[in-house]
């Protein structure tokens, strides 16, 4: 497996999964915010997805049965200061990895999608037919790399399964690898932080939302869960299985200050928590409808919120990566 951005968070967790399953991962990653050190469980092959003849080099060393693309550029707030980064890593970097996969005879693709692809919920639950209308230019370049997606399957042959993650979260439970994004921006990381003492607090966008204690809504999905959801994925493209695009979460939506206590009492640190005004395109409420997931690759999270925050709990506790 060709596991493209496998140096990061979710794909590190992923290439854990597949070798607990008996296949080989080979990362792909440029390391521009992914670690080495979450490279252990096959090779390094050190290259950017923009740079076609890397890629046509470490294809036809390894000859991948598929592929599983993580690479990406994340972060919301980055993509609104400068969307042209954006576009060229995460459209123009895909484009130049579909068209290696393509020449190459390789017909399986597995693509890491996101719940910001749909923008602001009409309704929630939201499942996949939810429209999809993204709300800033990190959404955008997933959306448009969907439809690409969509097109390489009808007129190229190219079958994928696009999982649309809403927040992954979590870490192994050797705790060898974990969240390690610069600079963070996620909820879980910051806050364990702060409890920690990293952070002078942990900072609450908006109280005001029309929620059960007036702060956002998510669904939080263990690392590990969205990790299984991949190696099915895998199974079903190697099988025949179409293409399809599946949304993936726990159905269970937690608040900010749920959360937020969850973790003073994980961690039984309380920590200061300062509020701030709403932050622009952060909807009220995403919670993911995972039912077809369920139905095509029979994947159904094995683990809650509090499993979460205990593995979050226990990577970021016992290392200093500052
Ligand atoms: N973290 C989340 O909650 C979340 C939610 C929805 C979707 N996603 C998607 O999942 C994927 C993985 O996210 P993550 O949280 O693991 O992020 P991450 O930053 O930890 O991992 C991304 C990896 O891709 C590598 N990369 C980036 N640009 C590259 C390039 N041009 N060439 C080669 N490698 C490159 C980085 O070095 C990094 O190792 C991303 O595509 C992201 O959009 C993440």
């Amino acid at each position: 497996m060709l596991v493209v951005g496998g140096a990061g968070y979710i794909g590190s967790h992923t290439c854990l999964t597949l070798a607990n399953r008996g296949y080989k991962p080979v990362v792909f990653d440029n390391l521009s915010n992914g670690h080495s050190e979450f490279v252990r469980w096959g090779p390094l092959e050190k290259g950017d997805i923009r740079d076609r003849e890397r890629l046509d080099a470490v294809i036809a060393t390894y000859k991948p049965d598929a592929i599983l693309h993580f690479a990406a550029m994340i972060e919301v707030g980055e993509s609104v200061k400068d969307p042209a980064l954006f576009y060229d890593n995460n459209v123009i970097g895909t484009l130049t990895l579909l068209a290696a996969v393509l020449s190459a005879g390789i017909d399986a693709f597995v693509f890491s999608s996101t719940c910001a692809t749909y923008g602001l919920p009409k309704q929630s639950p939201m499942d996949e037919t939810h429209e999809q209308r993204p709300i800033n230019p990190y959404g955008r370049t997933k959306w448009i790399v969907e439809q690409v997606l969509q097109d390489y399957d009808s007129y190229k042959g190219l079958r994928s399964v696009i999982l649309r993650y809403f927040n992954a979260a979590g870490a192994d439970l050797a705790g060898h690898i974990g969240e390690w994004h610069s600079p963070e921006t996620h909820a879980i990381p910051l806050a364990i932080d702060a409890a920690l003492g990293r952070r002078t607090g942990f900072t609450l966008f908006g109280n005001d939302y029309e929620t059960r204690d007036g702060t956002c809504v998510r669904d939080y999905v263990h690392v590990l869960d969205l990790a299984d959801a991949h190696v099915r994925a895998v199974d079903y493209l190697l099988s025949g299985g179409k293409s399809t695009q599946l949304n993936l979460g726990t159905g269970t939506g937690t608040t900010v200050r749920e959360l937020v206590s969850a973790i003073s009492t994980v961690s039984g640190k309380p920590f200061p928590i300062e509020h701030a005004e709403r932050r622009y395109g952060d909807s009220t409420s995403l919670v993911a409808n995972s039912e077809l997931a369920l139905s095509i690759l029979g994947w159904q999270p094995k683990y809650n919120l509090h499993d979460i925050i205990r593995s979050a709990w226990q990577w970021h506790s016992s290392r200093n990566h500052g």
